[in-house]
């Protein structure tokens, strides 16, 4: 039988991106999150929650999702949606980059955008979309932040095809992932520490104050999606750095790839430097092309 696009969502490469500075004592090892059909690990997500929300009624035909996102879930969510015969309405903070609006609206779905300072403050963004659906409108919050299939579609789905990828390689010591609703971490890191009891799970966030796209600091809001027991620690990193490590990966390593997968390779550079020897395990969320 062919398949549609969305089945070819997932089984990403699992590549070895040893530091430049370090290469023969550092492992590595980054899931190209951005060769998914929709360019990164949201295409998982959103697949995730609308086949969910289908299953319980909640969604159906000719229905409007309306979802806040930093722009990637919003390009995933629009994808699937010109897949399944859904509208999507996608409320973006307007430093999104323009790329990922022009691929939204190619995908056909509508950017509705407000000040960056609205949103950080995510909880009330999410109030004002339930108020709307309260008022009469005829929405469908999928809501990221709080839906159980997002850290779920990485359980079941991203962790699994890494303890694949990972089985002829020393067990990992570390897993670095950065975070934006927190469902990355907690998925992968969950079904990780089942299956490897030692490993240390390693979150990334920017610093306070600046903007790394996709990222979020859990100063501003913990969403409830986010298992914190599980993370052992948590590294705040300037958008400087995070820009550089991206850069380097393109220029040295050949991966074109966003601002969070430069933010998780600097720390995982570090970790490496600091635990020679160490098997290191990290995601590369997205494409590089859609922030040039
Ligand atoms: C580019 C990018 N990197 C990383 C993340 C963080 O992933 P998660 O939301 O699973 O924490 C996101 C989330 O929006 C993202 O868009």
């Amino acid at each position: 039988m062919a398949r549609t696009i969305l089945d070819n969502i997932g089984n990403t490469p699992l590549v070895k991106v040893e530091s430049a500075d370090n290469d023969d004592s550092a492992n590595i090892f980054a899931k190209i999150e951005g060769m998914n059909p929709g360019g990164s690990i949201k295409d998982r997500i959103a697949l995730n929650m609308i086949l969910d929300a289908e299953e319980k009624g909640l969604l159906k035909e000719g229905d409007t999702i309306i979802e806040p996102t930093s722009g990637n879930t919003g390009v995933a969510l629009a994808m699937v949606a010109a897949m399944t015969g859904y509208k999507a309405q996608l409320i973006m903070p307007n430093t999104t980059s323009p790329e990922k609006m022009k691929i939204i609206k190619a995908f056909g779905g509508e950017v509705v955008l407000i000040e960056k300072n609205e949103w950080g403050e995510v909880k009330k963004v999410i109030e004002k979309i339930k108020d709307r659906i309260k008022n009469g409108e005829k929405l469908v919050l999928l809501n990221q932040y709080e839906n159980k299939n997002n850290p779920g579609a990485h359980y079941i789905q991203t962790a699994e095809e890494i303890i694949a990828q990972m089985e002829d390689l020393p067990d990992p010591n570390f897993f670095v992932a950065g975070m934006g609703t927190g469902g990355t971490i907690t998925g992968v890191g969950l079904r990780l520490k089942e299956k490897f009891p030692n490993i240390k799970i390693i979150g990334v966030q920017p610093v306070s104050g600046d903007t790394i796209e996709g990222l979020r600091s859990l100063e501003d809001f913990i969403p409830p999606v986010v298992n914190l027991d599980l993370i052992n620690k948590i590294y705040d990193l300037e958008a400087k750095k995070a820009l550089e490590a991206k850069d380097e990966l393109a220029k040295t390593k050949g991966i074109l790839a966003g601002p969070s997968s430069g933010a998780a390779f600097f720390i995982s550079k570090q970790l490496a430097a600091e635990n020679p020897g160490a098997t290191i395990v990290t995601i590369f969320p997205d494409r590089g092309e859609r922030y040039l």
